[in-house]
C-alpha cells in the first residue's frame, strides 16, 4: 500500500542527489578523503526513482552499483562535484546533498609522487566551495535538502546549518554512534525544517530512504502551492 502511494509522489520531478565521499589529490598517487560509503545517497536515489522521479546521482568514488533508472554522474573531487551540481541548476526541482564533501583540498597537487625526504612535512589546504549552499542560493534554486553528520550537539549544529546555508530541510544524524554512522547499514535521523522537527527511529538505510523521500516529496509539494 505504502509502495503504491510512494510510486506517485515524485512523478515528473527531476531530483538530483550528491552521494559518497570526495577525494582531494595530494600527488598522483595520494589523496585526502573520508569514510563515507555512499549507501544513504544511493538508497535515496533508488527510493526517489521508485517514487517516479527522474534522478541524477552525482557520486564521488564508491563501491556501489548504480541503482536502476538512475543517471549517475561520476566525480572525484569537491570541485568536480560543485561543477556537476551547478550544471543541473535550472533543470532540477529538488536537490538532496548527501555527499560527505571534503572541507579542504591541498593548495597544490604535486606533479610527481612526493618523496619522504624529511622527518615531517606540511600540506597547505584551502577551503572547498560549499556545494549545497551554492545550490540553495542559486537564482534557479531547487527545493534544497542537506544532511548534518555530527559527533556532538547534533540538533544545535543542524539548526544552524539549515539557517546558514538557506536550506528547506536538513537531515541530522549522529555519526558518533557507530551502528548508525558513515559506514553502517542502519541510520537514525532527525529531520529539521524551518517549521519543526521530526525524529525517525533506527532502521535500515533503504527503509529510511523511502520514509525520507516521502517527507521530502510532501514538503516539496507544499512549498510549490
Ligand atoms: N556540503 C556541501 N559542500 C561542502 C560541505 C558540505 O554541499 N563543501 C553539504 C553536505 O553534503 C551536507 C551539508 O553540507 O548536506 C552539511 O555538511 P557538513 O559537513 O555537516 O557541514 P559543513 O558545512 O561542512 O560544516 P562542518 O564540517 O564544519 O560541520
Ligand atoms: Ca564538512
Amino acid at each position: 500500500c505504502a509502495g503504491l502511494f510512494n510510486s506517485r509522489l515524485l512523478d515528473g520531478v527531476h531530483l538530483t542527489i550528491t552521494a559518497g565521499p570526495t577525494r582531494e589529490a595530494i600527488d598522483p598517487v595520494r589523496y585526502i578523503s573520508n569514510h563515507s560509503s555512499g549507501k544513504m545517497g544511493y538508497a535515496l536515489a533508488s527510493a526517489a526513482a521508485d517514487a517516479g522521479a527522474r534522478v541524477s546521482l552525482i557520486s564521488g568514488p564508491t563501491n556501489l552499483p548504480c541503482p536502476d533508472r538512475v543517471q549517475r554522474i561520476d566525480v572525484v573531487s569537491a570541485t568536480d562535484m560543485h561543477n556537476a551540481a551547478l550544471a543541473v541548476m535550472g533543470q532540477c526541482q529538488v536537490f538532496i546533498a548527501c555527499a560527505a564533501v571534503a572541507d579542504y583540498r591541498p593548495v597544490n597537487c604535486a606533479d610527481q609522487k612526493i618523496k619522504k625526504d624529511n622527518e615531517s612535512m606540511r600540506i597547505d589546504l584551502v577551503r572547498n566551495p560549499d556545494i549545497v549552499a551554492a545550490v540553495a542560493n542559486h537564482a534557479q534554486r531547487p527545493f534544497t535538502v542537506g544532511f548534518a553528520a555530527e559527533t556532538q550537539d547534533l540538533l544545535h549544529y543542524a539548526r544552524d546549518k539549515l539557517q546558514r546555508k538557506n536550506l528547506d530541510m536538513i537531515v541530522a544524524n549522529d555519526v558518533a554512534n557507530t551502528s548508525i554512522g558513515f559506514n553502517a547499514n542502519d541510520n537514525a535521523v532527525t529531520v529539521v525544517t524551518p517549521g519543526g522537527e521530526q525524529s525517525i527511529a533506527q532502521m535500515g538505510k533503504n527503509q529510511l530512504a523511502v520514509q525520507l523521500i516521502a517527507l521530502i516529496a510532501q514538503e516539496f509539494h507544499c512549498s510549490q502551492s
